[in-house]
């Protein structure tokens, strides 16, 4: 079956609100307007009001409440406010339990909050690296919303197809996943991502994290699935699929990335787990 009819068929998909939409669309241009931004976030109910709850919450310790969202980007920082904004998006339905993949509830928002910050982290890192960190966080969060179709299409008997491909076909996951459904979850991740005119950017960063091509080499994409096996290596591997998925040295090579830059990386991969079940245990 073809991306765009397993994303037909697959109930309670997220979507993103105008104003999150808005805003990946003004990140991933060139100039970013401030103004702009409190205008979206001004716009929607619900995403100015959590903006407003967690800025006066104890996390931002305030000598006096807040009550204006530009306000509460001063005081927050602009990259707090794009990782909340994109939490209410995304948070309900990665945060949801795929039986397809055996995820169980919460383990891949975990996987996916964990290869955000990694992103980031990378951008760190690689010291000629143009790409805004707040597009390779958004980039890491969403890399693998196309599980979210694809488990719903793979029934008892599908999994066990996958299953054997890989266990003994010696099939990735993707390869696999093409084989018995007929896509992969990157490419429908991509489609469904395409399908919600988020920027071009973030579809190709989704369709290539498992396989980015070296030459030409496509920055984002190369962060991502960098950000996706350090976040596996440091632990947080959900479901069975998980040892199904590879590293391509030729990317890490091709990104300027040494075995003490991965090291580095992956000591930030049990500190960034230590941020993300500490923000998963906070109340927002
Ligand atoms: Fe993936
Ligand atoms: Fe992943």
């Amino acid at each position: 079956m073809k991306a765009e009819e397993l994303i037909a068929k697959t109930p309670n998909l997220p979507v993103p609100s105008p104003a999150a939409t808005r805003l990946l669309q003004l990140l991933a241009g060139d100039d970013r307007d401030n103004q702009a931004i409190i205008n979206i976030l001004k716009q929607d109910g619900v995403l100015s009001t959590k903006v407003l709850a967690l800025c006066n919450s104890a996390a931002f310790e305030l000598a006096a409440p807040v009550s204006s969202i530009s306000q509460a980007i001063m005081y927050m920082g602009y990259e707090e406010v794009h990782r909340l904004v994109m939490a209410v998006t995304f948070g309900g339905a990665l945060g949801s339990n795929l039986a397809g993949y055996f995820i169980e509830d919460g383990a891949l928002w975990r996987h996916s909050l964990l290869t955000a910050l990694l992103s980031q982290t990378v951008v760190r890192i690689v010291r000629t690296s143009q790409t805004d960190p707040s597009v390779a966080y958004t980039a890491g969060l969403i890399h693998d919303i196309g599980k979210l179709v694809v488990s719903y299409a793979l029934d008892a008997d599908k999994q066990e197809l996958i299953r054997e491909r890989v266990e003994r076909g010696g099939r990735s996951l993707l390869e696999a996943e093409r084989e018995v459904i007929g896509a992969d979850h990157a490419e429908v991740g991509a489609c469904l991502l395409r399908k919600w005119k988020l920027p071009e950017v973030l579809v190709e960063a989704v369709a290539n994290h498992h396989n980015p091509p070296v030459e030409p080499r496509l920055e984002l994409s190369s962060i991502v699935h960098v950000a996706d096996m350090i976040a596996h290596e440091g632990g947080s591997s959900p479901g069975w699929s998980s040892y199904a998925v590879r590293t391509n040295e030729a990317v890490v090579e091709a990104m300027g990335l040494t075995t003490d830059h991965v090291e580095v990386l992956i000591i930030s991969a049990y500190d960034a787990a230590l941020q993300v079940d500490e923000a998963l245990s906070a109340p927002v």
